[in-house]
């Protein structure tokens, strides 16, 4: 009978080599003791039509799975349906068939506000975030900040028309303004976030002053590679709260998850600790 085949889900994307998706499923399937699979599938740049179609055809028997770099976008003129987080951030990274339809969503901006909600309970009472960085990650982040009530959301970006791209799309509580006002931004912020590249493969970053900030700020990176990133270093030496990025990516699989293989998964402390030791593995 076709519901007792194994459920199998994927990550599509290239590069697909270096993704821990199948680290962080592969534990919770073992876990679960599920008899399913998550398997990395590398799609092309012009091959992802043709991977819907298959999808979609049920020749590949995945019952969904992750889309990742360089697909995110293209994935949303291919699924049938995205939802309205998918939509507002306009970027997916998961799928899922239901009666033949491939339908799209994005879990990132539930996994940066899932994180912070284990790690800081309480961090969503803050009225005011900075949010360095304008692409699709900073709207993932800006989607959560928005969902979760702060009044006044304001982007940093070195190019000042694609922080306007942005706030134009969220509404009345979010502006955009260019690098150089980050002093004046962070005076009395609640929260800051880096959604930017800065700091990546070991490129130089600014020297930022935390010090204008509320007494419990707290500042969180999306980057996780290395877990104490440059701007979070300076945050902590500055005696600032620090929040790593790493929860954010272990947080984003458990919708996916859930509806792939029908058990909500844990976020545990094991499952981070996995995960670090391959990064630690691969440094
Ligand atoms: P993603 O979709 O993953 O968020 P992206 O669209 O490439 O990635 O966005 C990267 C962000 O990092 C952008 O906000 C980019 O600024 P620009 O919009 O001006 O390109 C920012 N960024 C990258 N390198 C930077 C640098 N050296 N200084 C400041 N910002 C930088």
């Amino acid at each position: 009978m076709a519901d007792q085949v194994p459920p199998r889900a994927f990550v599509a994307g290239f590069p697909v080599a270096h993704s821990r998706s199948p680290l962080i499923h592969g534990h919770w399937l073992a876990g679960h003791g599920i008899a399913g699979s998550y398997l990395r599938h590398e799609v092309r740049p012009d091959g992802l039509a043709a991977f819907v179609a298959c999808l979609k055809d049920g020749s590949q028997a995945f019952v969904g799975g992750n889309i990742t770099i360089p697909h995110k976008e293209a994935i949303f003129a291919l699924a049938d349906e995205a939802d309205e987080t998918a939509r507002m951030i306009g970027v997916a990274n998961t799928v899922w068939l239901d009666e033949g339809r491939l339908k799209a969503t994005n879990t990132d901006a539930y996994g940066f506000a899932a994180n912070l909600d284990q790690r800081h309970p309480g961090w969503d009472r803050g009225r005011t975030a900075v949010v360095l960085g304008a692409g699709g990650a900073s709207r993932a982040v800006i989607h959560a900040l928005v969902e979760r009530g702060f009044a006044s959301i304001r982007i940093a970006n070195r190019t000042l028309a694609r922080a306007r791209h942005v706030s134009d799309r969220f509404g009345e509580r979010v502006s955009a303004h260019p690098l150089e006002d980050l002093p004046d931004l962070l005076v009395a912020a609640d929260l800051f976030v880096n959604t930017s590249s800065l700091g990546m493969q070991g490129g130089a970053v600014p020297e930022i002053d935390f010090s204008p900030m509320a007494a419990e700020a707290i500042v969180t990176d999306i980057v996780y590679v290395p877990l104490l990133t440059p701007i979070l270093a300076q945050a902590r030496a500055q005696g600032r709260t620090v929040a790593d990025g790493l929860g954010m990516l272990l947080h984003q699989a458990v919708p996916g998850f859930e509806i792939w293989f029908g058990t909500r998964p844990a976020v545990t402390e094991e499952l981070r600790n996995l995960v670090i030791a391959d990064m630690d593995r691969h440094a």
